[in-house]
């Protein structure tokens, strides 16, 4: 056997790497000629604009060009090229995953799906056509004026595609289940370029697949035919306490996710602690909404507790408004650092468990400030609770079930999710490392407890690049997952050449 010495390791690598720049530049040669006038090159305003990402971890990768396709025919004539020439690549929506690599690709070609952005609804008014460049303010633009909504994200930026491919959380999953659950139809482009549907009637096991097992095993999705219903406004309230409540909050916010929410299915909510030196140091946030109540004066009921006047907010706002207002209202800012790490856990009988995390956070953000303020920088450290109650289990189920483990039984699951938000590159690692920790941590304390949920679920759109969230989704959708990639992707092309994100 050859013994391969450094020097000779690094010649390779250097050598695959200009080949690789080599050939993907022939390739957006041949991808101009077929595309003529969708493509962008360095150093040109097109190509700027294309590099426009949520998380600047991402708009650092440079693609070697841009191709931004017109319809499914062009993303079919790109992804030809791209396969036949064995070329890296990677696929651009909403351009919303803080980590690097997720979505821009370093010297291959980047397709961002931007322009297919229709949106059309149909005379019966059940179905809206949603193309995959949208982002959720566009849809909720179209459909706020006519009274309709769909079941999807919560910012308005956010891309439709990867949300809805990887599950989907939103104001209306406790009658309706994810986002993921709610489509009737995905327009996919294969590997070999062929353009096919997705629905119960036809490619069924591909529709499962792209019930929450994410796009980049499969093809690239053109159209989502999103299900749709009748929607006013919604009854909405934020509400913000000083952190030291969080022992009193924390058992209400377990027993809302245990009783409260499967009692009303219109409600929705989530948790967030943060750290904000600037209002006094930790600090709870809870955002409520409700798809039918519209009292200002006075919370429904499964919200009660959380108005008590025995717990003192530092800010509270309540509105009914439409979902473009709220998608704007968690708008969050483009260009800083970002990264997500989670997991989730099985409701226990007490909150004993959601408690304890939280001093393990806390280590994490004494951490972060001190290596922050060594490079005279900053770090915002979040640490967010997202139930999944029983109503939202049993939603999933009712169109035929999604790709993602989860049954009503084994529920309700708490995800516990870290978002971090920083600027100074010099504190990458340090995020990283501590948060791979933390989450290592919460699983072992949850483990000691028995509260791990099953199959260990991680939820895709919440992870970060290193986190196995395929074994989550249990043994046997796992097989099911790979049996769909193979028997549409059979060659393993989007296996070898769609870069980043969560590979089968
Ligand atoms: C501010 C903010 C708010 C959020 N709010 C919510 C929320 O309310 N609910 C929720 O569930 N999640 C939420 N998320 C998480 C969000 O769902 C994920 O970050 C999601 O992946 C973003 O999708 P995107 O299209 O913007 O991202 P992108 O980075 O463009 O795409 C994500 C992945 O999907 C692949 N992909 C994109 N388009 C296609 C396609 N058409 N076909 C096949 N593969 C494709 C990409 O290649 C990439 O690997 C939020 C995230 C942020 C940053
Ligand atoms: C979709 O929304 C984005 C963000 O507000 C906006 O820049 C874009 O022009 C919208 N697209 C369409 C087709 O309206
Ligand atoms: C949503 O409501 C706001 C008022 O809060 C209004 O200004 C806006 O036009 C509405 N948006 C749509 C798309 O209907
Ligand atoms: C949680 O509450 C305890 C007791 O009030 C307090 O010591 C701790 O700092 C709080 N933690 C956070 C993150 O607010
Ligand atoms: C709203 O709730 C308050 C308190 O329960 C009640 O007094 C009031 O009549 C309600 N308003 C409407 C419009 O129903
Ligand atoms: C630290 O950062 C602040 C704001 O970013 C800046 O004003 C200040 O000059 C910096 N101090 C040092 C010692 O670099």
């Amino acid at each position: 056997m050859t013994q391969l010495t450094g020097p000779v390791l690094l010649a390779l690598a250097l050598s695959g790497a200009a080949t690789s720049d080599h050939d993907s530049s022939k390739a957006c040669a041949a991808i101009a000629s077929a595309l003529p006038n969708l493509i962008s090159f360095p150093n040109s305003s097109p190509y700027s604009s294309h590099n426009i990402y949520w998380s600047a971890r991402q708009s650092e990768a440079r693609p070697s060009c841009f191709v931004a396709p017109n319809t499914a025919q062009d993303v079919a004539k790109a992804i030809k090229i791209l396969t036949r020439q064995n070329i890296p690549f990677a696929v651009k929506a909403g351009g919303h995953t803080p980590f690097e690599g997720a979505s821009n690709i370093a010297q291959g070609v980047t397709l961002d799906l931007a322009n297919l952005n229709a949106i059309s609804v149909a005379l019966d008014r059940k179905t809206v056509s949603v193309g995959a460049g949208a982002r959720w303010i566009n849809v909720s633009e179209a459909l706020d004026p006519l009274g309709l909504a769909v079941v999807g994200g919560r910012s308005a930026t956010v891309g439709v595609s990867g949300l809805i491919l990887g599950g989907g959380i939103s104001y209306f999953s406790g009658s309706r289940g994810w986002a993921c659950d709610n489509v009737r139809n995905y327009e996919v482009v294969l590997a070999s370029g062929e353009i096919v549907n997705a629905s119960p009637r036809v490619n069924r096991n591909l529709y499962w697949a792209l019930r929450g097992g994410g796009g980049s095993n499969f093809g690239i999705v053109t159209r989502f035919d999103l299900a749709s219903f009748d929607q006013g406004e919604l009854w909405a309230n934020s509400r913000i306490w000083p952190g030291a409540l969080n022992r009193t909050l924390i058992p209400l916010m377990h027993d809302l996710l245990v009783n409260g929410l499967p009692s009303d299915p219109e409600a929705h909510t989530y948790f967030v602690m943060t750290y904000y030196p600037q209002l006094g140091g930790y600090l709870v946030m809870n955002d409520q909404y409700h798809a039918t109540y519209s009292n200002t004066t006075s919370p429904p009921d499964v919200f009660a507790a959380f108005h008590d006047a025995a717990l003192p907010t530092l800010l509270t706002n309540t509105r009914l408004a439409n979902v473009s207002r709220l998608l704007r209202d968690i708008e969050q800012p483009f260009g800083m650092r970002q990264a997500y790490w989670d997991t989730s856990l099985a409701a226990t009988a007490t909150p004993d468990l959601l408690l304890d995390i939280v001093p393990l956070w806390e280590e994490q953000v004494a951490l972060l400030t001190a290596a922050a303020a060594a490079v005279n920088s900053t770090v915002e450290p979040y640490l967010v609770y997202q139930g999944i109650s029983s109503n939202i289990l049993e939603a999933m189920q009712v169109n035929g079930g999604n790709a993602l483990g989860l049954k009503p039984e084994d529920g309700p699951v708490m995800i516990v999710q870290l978002s971090l938000t920083w600027s100074n590159p010099a504190l990458d690692e340090v995020v990283e490392t501590s948060s791979k920790e933390l989450i290592d941590k919460v699983n072992a304390l949850a483990a000691s407890r028995g509260a791990r949920s099953k199959n260990g679920y991680i939820y895709m759109n919440y992870a970060a690049d290193t986190q196995d969230v395929y074994a989550g989704y249990g043994r046997e959708n796992l097989a099911r997952l790979r049996h769909v990639a193979k028997r549409y992707d059979p060659e393993g092309k989007f296996r070898k050449l769609w870069r980043g994100y969560f590979k089968l």
